[in-house]
């Protein structure tokens, strides 16, 4: 076994690093101490893949920090004091992960808010025009009553095939005893700026006619069609639902089995093919992942299974909080990331898994764990996303454990054969 050893260490030697993943940068900046946990929202940066993390309130302007590069060797912050007519903080600013990137359009900027700027309680759609870089001054329009938790499951999304933000915005009540969502408001803007009115189309939320349905969705993807798809939960429906046309009036509803007691975050992923990936956390104490991958665009066919992480730390206690999942875009297969935290000894968990085929086999996966060699306390907040490179970017704020300052963190991940970074660089973002 020695001697197997050595001779792998003197080819490695001679041979050079040979390709594998690992963590190729790893980039942190001191935040103010934070207590709302939505104020964040990451995303990147269309075409330029940059990654950028924007804050509702740093020294009190929303502010948007930008990597320079893709490896985010420097970063830049841009406050937009123009955006405090809005109330942004509370999840509405969420872009999400539609394509990986931040609501942008020739330059202009979009958001959501929930409705603070006029004195109603609609949501509000806010642009922030390309020669206006701090946004001051933002256009603020109304968009339909969502009162109360609604608010948590705004989406910007872009419907790309067609290039126009698009909104989905779930209406609900406080008034129930633990705040279930009635239904989907769906509003399409007509052109790119959305100066013209636009469409509007009602969904009840439970489509399929189960009531009892919760907000549970992450995510939104866009479809072969070119439309928004996205998950509800209604009791243990998942529900996948595919808008088929633009306005959205008529839909296609995929749906699986879940036990929901053991779902709060669900995520999704579209491959090249326009096949859906679904992620939540494992069913059972002994599995980590849940993991549906549809065969097809429709999903008539798909596969669901339960998978256990390798050297899982304990046979009975599940030390995953929540399961995120990209697709690799050269190899069309599952990246998942997994944060939470081991107990009884809360080591937190930060690992990303690379799926070595369809059916994502555990044992022949790779592993890459970064959370104890980087110092990272609990992960409060986090978001994930891959570039045209296959390069997997991971956004977190959390605090580090070495100074117990809060931090904005950018970890990226890809097949190299450069060395490994070990530690954290901290960098000081400059004003633009
Ligand atoms: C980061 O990328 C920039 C531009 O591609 C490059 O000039 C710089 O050397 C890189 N820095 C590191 C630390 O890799
Ligand atoms: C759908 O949900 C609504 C609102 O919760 C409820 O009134 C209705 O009965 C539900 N439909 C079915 C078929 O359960
Ligand atoms: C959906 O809306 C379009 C455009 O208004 C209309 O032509 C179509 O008939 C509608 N479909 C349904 C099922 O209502
Ligand atoms: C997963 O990989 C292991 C190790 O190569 C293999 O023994 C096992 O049969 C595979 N499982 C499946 C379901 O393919
Ligand atoms: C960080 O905070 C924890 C809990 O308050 C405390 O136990 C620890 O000593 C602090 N560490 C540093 C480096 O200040």
């Amino acid at each position: 076994m020695d001697v197997i050893y050595v001779i792998f260490v003197f080819i490695r030697l001679t041979c050079g690093t040979s390709p594998t993943y690992r963590i190729v940068s790893a980039t942190s900046w001191i935040t103010d101490p934070i207590s709302l946990y939505p104020d964040f929202s990451a995303s990147l940066t269309p075409l330029t893949f940059q990654p950028s993390i924007f804050q509702y309130s740093f020294h009190d302007a929303s502010t948007v920090f930008t990597c320079v590069a893709r490896n985010c060797s420097r970063v830049t912050m841009t406050p937009m004091p123009g955006l405090s007519v809005a109330q942004l903080a509370y999840g509405g600013v969420s872009p999400r992960r539609i394509h990986q990137q931040s609501p942008a359009i020739a330059g202009a900027r979009f958001f959501l808010s929930i409705g603070y700027a006029k004195p109603n309680r609609d949501v509000e759609f806010i642009v922030c025009a390309a020669e206006d870089p701090t946004c001051a001054k933002p256009r603020v329009m109304n968009t339909v009553d969502s009162r109360g938790f609604g608010q948590g499951g705004l989406r910007l999304t872009f419907a790309t095939a067609h290039g126009l933000p698009s909104m989905l915005i779930p209406e609900a009540r406080y008034a129930s005893r633990d705040n279930r969502v009635t239904g989907y408001h769906i509003e399409t803007c007509q052109d790119p700026l959305c100066a013209l009115p636009r469409s509007a189309a009602s969904l009840p939320f439970n489509l399929t006619g189960t009531a009892n349905c919760l907000g549970t969705s992450i995510d939104v993807a866009i479809n072969r069609h070119g439309f928004p798809s996205w998950l509800t939960l209604c009791d243990e429906e998942l529900n996948l639902i595919h808008c088929l046309t633009l306005q959205c009036n008529e839909t296609l509803v995929n749906q699986f089995k879940v036990n929901r007691d053991f779902v709060y975050f669900v995520y999704l992923a579209v491959d090249s093919h326009f096949r859906f990936t679904i992620v939540t956390t494992g069913q059972t104490a002994q599995s980590d992942i849940t993991y549906i991958r549809c065969v097809d665009p429709d999903c008539t066919e798909s596969i669901q299974s339960q998978l256990t992480i390798s050297n899982r730390p304990s046979p009975t206690r599940t030390p995953i909080g929540r399961v995120q999942v990209v697709i690799n875009p050269l190899t069309d297969l599952p990246i998942f990331h997994l944060t939470g935290s081991i107990y009884p000894t809360d080591v937190p968990v930060y690992m990303f898994v690379i799926c070595p085929d369809i059916e994502c086999n555990m044992s022949e996966a790779v592993y890459v764990d970064y959370g104890v060699k980087f110092g990272l306390n609990r992960v409060q907040v986090n978001d994930l996303f891959v570039d045209d490179e296959g390069t997997v970017i991971a956004s977190v704020r959390t605090t580090y454990k070495a100074t117990n300052d809060t931090i904005n963190v950018i970890v990226r991940m890809a097949l190299s054969s450069e060395a490994e970074v070990e530690k954290l660089t901290f960098v000081e973002p400059v004003v633009i």
